[in-house]
C-alpha cells in the first residue's frame, strides 16, 4: 500500500486551514521539536558509539544519567535556543527552567523528557522523547518555574517520538492523535497513522509486577481479577507486558489498547508514584484522552492535577477507558 505522502509540514499547513485559529507559531515550535527529535533518533542509532566524551551526573530526579540522557537534553536545547517563539523550557534532566536565549519574547513554553525509557539503552530496547507545550504569560519575559506549574488541560500540544525498528512522531495539537513515521531516506516525518483510536475494552495491562508487594489495595485486586482469567471474575484471559519505556507502553495502547499503570505504593513514601507529572503523565494523558482512552491517578484525572513543583511525581493509570475507569470505581471502594 502506497501512502499519500503527507509529510508533518503538509500537515501543520493543513491544520492551519482547517482551524485558522491554529498559531502558525506553534506550528514553527512542533517543526523545532521535530528537528530535535531526529538530531536524537540519529545519536540513539549509534548506541555505544554516541557516548564517546560525554560527562554525566547525578540528575535532579537522583538518577545516574546515561550519556545519551545528556546528548538527548542538549540537541532539543541547540535547536530550541534559536526559536523566537519559546520563552523557556523545564527538562527532566536540569533542576530549572532554561531561558531560551532568543526567545525574550516568546509566548510558549516547552517541558520535555528528552530520552524516556533511559534504563534499556544499555539492552537496545525502544526509548523516546515525550513532549509538552504551554502557553507563557501575555507579557513574562523570563521563564519563572510557577508560568510551568499548569495543569495538563491547559497544554496546547503535546508528544513523543519512538527510536526503535521504525522512527516515529505521535502529536496532538488538541484535535486527534496522528503517528508520523520517518522515511531515512529524505528525513521527512510521513503521516502514516492518522487520527489514532484506543480501543475501550482490551485484555492486557502493564505494570512493574516486582513492586507488588507495595501496591495498595484497589491495584492488588484488579491485577488478582486479570490474572485469575477465565476461572476468575473476569471470565477471560488476560495478557500482562512491562517495556519499561513509557513511550513504548502508549505506543501499543494506542495501536491495540491496555491499560498501564505506574500506581502509588509505598516503596517511597516520599514518592507518590514513579513518574513525572509535567513532562510524562501529563503530554501522554493528553495523547491519551484525545485518542479515546483515558488517564487517572486512580482517585483523579490526570489533567486535572494542578501542579506545585516542576519535577513533582504522580501515581498514572492509563489506556482503554473502560478498564481504566473499573480500576477508579475500585479505588473508590476502598477509599
Ligand atoms: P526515564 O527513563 O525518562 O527516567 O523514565 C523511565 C520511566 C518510564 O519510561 C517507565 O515506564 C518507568 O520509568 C519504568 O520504571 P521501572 O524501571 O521502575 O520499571
Ligand atoms: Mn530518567
Ligand atoms: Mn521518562
Ligand atoms: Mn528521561
Amino acid at each position: 500500500m502506497s501512502y499519500h505522502r503527507i509529510t508533518l509540514s503538509t500537515f501543520l499547513i493543513e491544520e492551519r486551514r482547517k482551524t485558522p485559529a491554529f498559531d502558525p507559531e506553534l506550528a514553527a515550535l512542533i517543526k523545532d521539536v521535530e528537528v530535535s527529535c531526529k538530531y536524537i533518533a540519529s545519536a540513539v542509532s549509534r548506541g555505544k558509539l554516541a557516548e564517546a566524551q560525554v560527562s554525566t551526573m547525578v540528575n535532579i530526579q537522583g538518577e545516574e544519567q546515561k550519556p545519551l540522557d545528556v546528548i538527548a537534553n542538549e540537541a532539543v536545547l541547540k535547536v530550541c535556543d534559536s526559536t523566537e517563539q519559546l520563552l523557556g523550557v523545564v527538562s527532566e534532566e536540569m533542576e530549572g527552567p532554561y531561558a531560551v536565549t532568543w526567545g525574550r519574547n516568546g509566548r510558549y513554553l516547552l517541558v520535555y523528557d528528552p530520552l524516556d525509557g533511559s534504563s534499556n539503552l544499555d539492552v537496545n530496547l525502544t526509548v523516546g522523547t515525550i513532549f509538552s507545550v504551554l502557553r507563557a504569560p501575555e507579557g513574562a519575559k523570563e521563564p519563572k518555574a510557577e508560568y510551568f506549574l499548569q495543569p495538563g488541560t491547559a497544554q496546547v500540544a503535546a508528544g513523543f517520538s519512538l527510536y526503535g525498528p521504525s522512527v516515529m512522531l505521535i502529536l496532538t495539537v488538541g484535535r486527534g492523535v496522528h503517528g508520523f513515521t520517518l522515511d531515512r531516506e529524505v528525513g521527512t516525518f510521513i503521516l502514516t497513522h492518522p487520527d489514532m483510536r484506543i480501543p475501550e475494552e482490551t485484555r492486557e495491562f502493564a505494570i512493574n509486577a516486582s513492586n507488588e508487594r507495595f501496591w495498595e489495595p484497589p491495584v492488588r485486586l484488579y491485577v488478582e481479577e486479570c490474572q485469575q482469567g477465565k476461572s476468575g471474575p473476569r471470565g477471560v484471559d488476560f495478557n500482562m507486558r512491562w517495556i519499561a519505556s513509557m513511550v513504548a507502553e502508549v505506543y501499543r495502547i494506542l495501536i491495540r489498547g491496555g491499560l498501564f499503570m505506574y500506581p502509588r505504593d509505598t516503596k517511597d513514601p516520599s514518592k507518590p508514584g514513579r513518574l513525572r507529572l509535567l513532562y510524562e503523565a501529563n503530554p501522554m494523558s493528553m495523547i491519551v484522552e484525545q485518542a479515546g482512552g483515558a488517564a487517572s491517578t486512580g482517585r483523579e484525572r490526570i489533567l486535572e492535577v494542578k501542579p506545585t513543583s516542576l519535577h513533582q511525581r504522580v501515581p498514572v493509570i492509563l489506556g482503554s477507558r473502560n478498564e481504566v475507569e473499573r480500576l477508579v470505581s475500585y479505588h473508590q471502594a476502598f477509599d
